[in-house]
């Protein structure tokens, strides 16, 4: 058909033949093909996700003119940015580019990094939302990933593109990532439909453990689906650990990954100085009504009992105190 959701995407279909071509066969792109690689990234997986290069001059405006594009369809492409007059020009500038397809594999929208730090400018450009491309619906990689998914359960839930291509290289082809925002109902309802287990495994860092505990939340609250969590260590991002550790010691972590309420105590005890009486109460009761959201009486139990052991606490009082808590819950 000739919708303009179909000229919008072949648009953007061209734009990455472009953009693929100046990174590959260009002086121009050669800097980013130099950092891809240097980041580990092997021939056949640029070709695989189609990775290109917006250089620092105009490149797809010219290319779009001579083909004679319709001039509106530019504009509602998202690919150029406007000046007062009207002007377009190419939005992406100075980036490696990454196309970002919908669930049925078609390029809607790109993001684009940096090449070189600058704190003027985000280190991710993404495309504004379009006809074609809503960022809180699209799972990166979600097209590819499903067909792994499907054959061995759990979609691995990552952090950012980087970890999603560097996990698929090394062999783990079931991951998917939001577009860097938190993760969103629309998101966690799509990834339900195609199965019911999830692995979580955001950054080591401060954010990605906060982004965890909501992301927990979030298929709680929207879905029967069971979410597990990877820790990454040394504060380490996905990526940054199956490039120097490899994908079969990360797939250990997954195969020994912690339970939602394991998480969230691990979670909250670091913010507790636990040399301290008072922080030990404080952190007891926190870890109760943690305990109570927990519908099963048997796992409830066994974290009574394991709270009760780790602080030499009885385990009668912190029952007693867990039913109000239960009770409050239902
Ligand atoms: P690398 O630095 O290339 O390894 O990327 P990363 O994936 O490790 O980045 P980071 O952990 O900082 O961020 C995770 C994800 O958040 C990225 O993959 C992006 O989707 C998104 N993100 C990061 N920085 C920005 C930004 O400046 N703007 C936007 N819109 N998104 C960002
Ligand atoms: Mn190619
Ligand atoms: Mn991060
Ligand atoms: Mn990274
Ligand atoms: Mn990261």
């Amino acid at each position: 058909t000739n919708s303009l959701a179909s000229q919008l995407i072949q648009v953007h279909e061209q734009a990455v033949t472009l953009y693929h071509h100046v990174l590959m066969n260009t002086k121009l792109g050669q800097p980013a093909l130099e950092y891809l690689k240097k980041r580990g990234l092997t021939d056949e997986t640029i070709e695989k996700y189609q990775l290109g290069f917006a250089p620092g001059q105009r490149l797809l405006k010219p290319f779009f003119e001579e083909k004679k594009t319709d001039f509106k369809l530019l504009r509602k492409s998202g690919l150029f940015s406007e000046n007062d007059s009207g002007d377009i020009y190419d939005r992406f500038v100075d980036r490696v580019m990454f196309p970002i397809r919908n669930e049925n594999g078609k390029t809607v929208a790109f993001s684009g990094r940096l090449l070189v730090k600058d704190p003027e400018s985000p280190k991710y450009l993404n495309s504004p939302e379009t006809e074609i491309f809503n960022k809180r619906k699209v799972l990166f990689n979600l097209d590819s990933a499903r067909l792994s998914i499907r054959k061995n359960d759990p979609a691995i839930l990552l952090e950012g593109f980087m970890d999603v291509i560097s996990a698929d290289q090394a062999g783990i082809h079931s991951g998917i990532a939001s577009m860097g925002t938190s993760l969103t109902d629309q998101q966690v309802y799509d990834i339900s439909r195609i199965t019911s287990q999830v692995v979580i495994s955001y950054d080591g860092d401060t954010p990605g453990q906060k982004a965890i505990k909501r992301a927990i939340d979030s298929f709680a609250n929207n879905s029967k689906v069971a979410v597990k969590i990877v820790t990454v260590p040394d504060g380490l991002d996905p990526d940054e650990f199956v490039r120097q550790r490899g994908a079969d010691q990360f797939m250990e972590l997954v195969k020994h990954a912690s339970s939602p309420i394991d998480f969230e105590l691990q979670f909250m005890k670091k913010q507790y100085n636990l040399e301290s009486e008072v922080d030990v109460s404080n952190y007891i009761s926190e870890a109760l009504s943690v305990i109570a959201k927990e519908p099963s009486p048997i796992t409830r139990d066994l974290y009574v009992n394991k709270v009760a052991t780790e602080f030499g606490v009885g385990k009668e009082l912190l029952t007693s105190r867990l039913v109000p808590l239960i009770q409050s819950n239902q």
